[in-house]
């Protein structure tokens, strides 16, 4: 007789937009069953609670972990809650959390994140799971499969500012080069008013990114970036892509994919769509969970990654000149940033 399989348990805590779409794509998925969930907004707390049928709820994220001992933590707060979150995970006995990019928002946090996450053993999921769109994947299987020929540049740009959005463009652009080790950035950036959001960021930066294996990156986000007039709404304003010796290949987060290749120009649908990719995204937590050699394609130590590139970026512009990585503590980049666009 077939063993069954093992259903892992979830708690979700931050029960906004992108906690209830965690929430959604985990009461679908067989083999989760959501089993508590939290918001310090009572209100929220209480609408979820009716929409999902889940009898642990609170408040309190330690309370909700206590009483439920989730296998999978998820938590999709803003940017200015990750390290006690992750410790509050770490502390419950998680297998695996689930979170939303930003990492963090200074270095020094993400290092002492991924310290604990390392010494528990504790696997994380980052949410750029806009790979998962076919028109993502259709460039990414373009490069792949050598029609562009040797890729030498790859880029991405968003009108969004970078606690938002920049999370994503290396996130996807490094992965269009083969998540290469990066050895240096080089950044510059512009305005402060977008330090009082909730994703606090200079109005406008750029970066300029050399990888191990040669390529140049090109990252630019917020106002000031390049426009993407064929798509409407400012999430879906990004282009990400990759030139090589034969042409490029791009996709547009809002409006499909493009490429001009060694045989001819082609291009294709798709469009960032939550309920479109946040089913794979939700499984390949499962799948990793039940083995381990299937690991995440948005893995924690990926992001990690990315995210020192951003951080990098910070600390060029305050520092001037080329920021090598590994990064290792320093003065908060973004009260340091801040400091010197002011
Ligand atoms: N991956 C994506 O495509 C994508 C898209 C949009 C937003 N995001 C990210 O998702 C995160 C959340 O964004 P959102 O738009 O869902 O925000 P939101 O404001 O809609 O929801 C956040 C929720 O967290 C709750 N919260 C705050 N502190 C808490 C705590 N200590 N414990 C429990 N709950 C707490 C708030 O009450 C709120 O309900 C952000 O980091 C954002 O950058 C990702």
């Amino acid at each position: 007789m077939k063993t069954p399989e093992k259903i892992y348990t979830v708690a979700v805590a931050g029960l906004g937009k992108r906690g209830t779409h965690h929430a959604e794509a985990v009461s679908k998925n067989p083999r989760l069953k959501l089993v508590g969930l939290c918001d310090i907004d009572p209100v929220r707390l209480d609408a979820a609670k009716q929409k999902f049928g889940v009898s642990h709820a609170s408040t309190e994220v330690d309370k909700v972990l206590g009483d439920t001992k989730p296998d999978i933590f998820m938590f999709c707060t803003l940017p200015h809650i990750r390290l006690p979150l992750i410790k509050a995970g770490i502390g419950a006995g998680v297998k695996l959390i689930a979170y939303e990019k930003p990492v963090a928002t200074s270095m020094n946090e993400g290092l002492e994140m991924y310290k604990l996450l390392r010494e528990s053993g504790v696997k994380t999921v980052v949410s750029h799971q806009h790979r998962y769109g076919e028109h993502y994947q259709k460039v990414k299987e373009i490069i792949e499969c050598g029609a562009i020929g040797r890729v030498h540049t790859v880029y991405g740009h968003a009108t969004g500012w970078m606690m938002h959005m920049m999370s994503h463009m290396v996130e996807y652009t490094s992965w269009y080069n083969n998540n290469s080790d990066v050895e240096w950035v080089a950044g510059q950036a512009a305005g402060i008013e977008k330090f009082t959001d909730v994703h606090s960021s200079p109005d406008h930066i750029c970066a300029m990114i050399q990888y191990a294996n040669g390529v140049r990156g090109v990252i630019e986000c917020g106002a000031g970036a390049p426009d993407v007039p064929e798509v409407d709404a400012w999430w879906r304003k990004c282009r990400i892509g990759a030139q090589g010796t034969e042409g490029f290949a791009e996709v547009l987060t809002g409006g499909g994919w493009r490429a001009v290749m060694k045989h001819g120009a082609m291009s294709g649908p798709g469009g960032m769509d939550y309920e479109h990719d946040m089913p794979p995204y939700i499984q390949d937590i499962v799948n990793w969970l039940d083995d381990p050699k299937q690991i995440h394609p948005c893995n924690g130590e990926t992001a990690m990654k990315g995210f020192q590139v951003m951080m990098a970026a910070c600390r060029s512009v305050v520092q001037r000149g080329k920021v090598k990585l590994p990064l290792g503590e320093g003065e908060p980049e973004l009260e340091a940033l801040k400091r010197v666009l002011s």
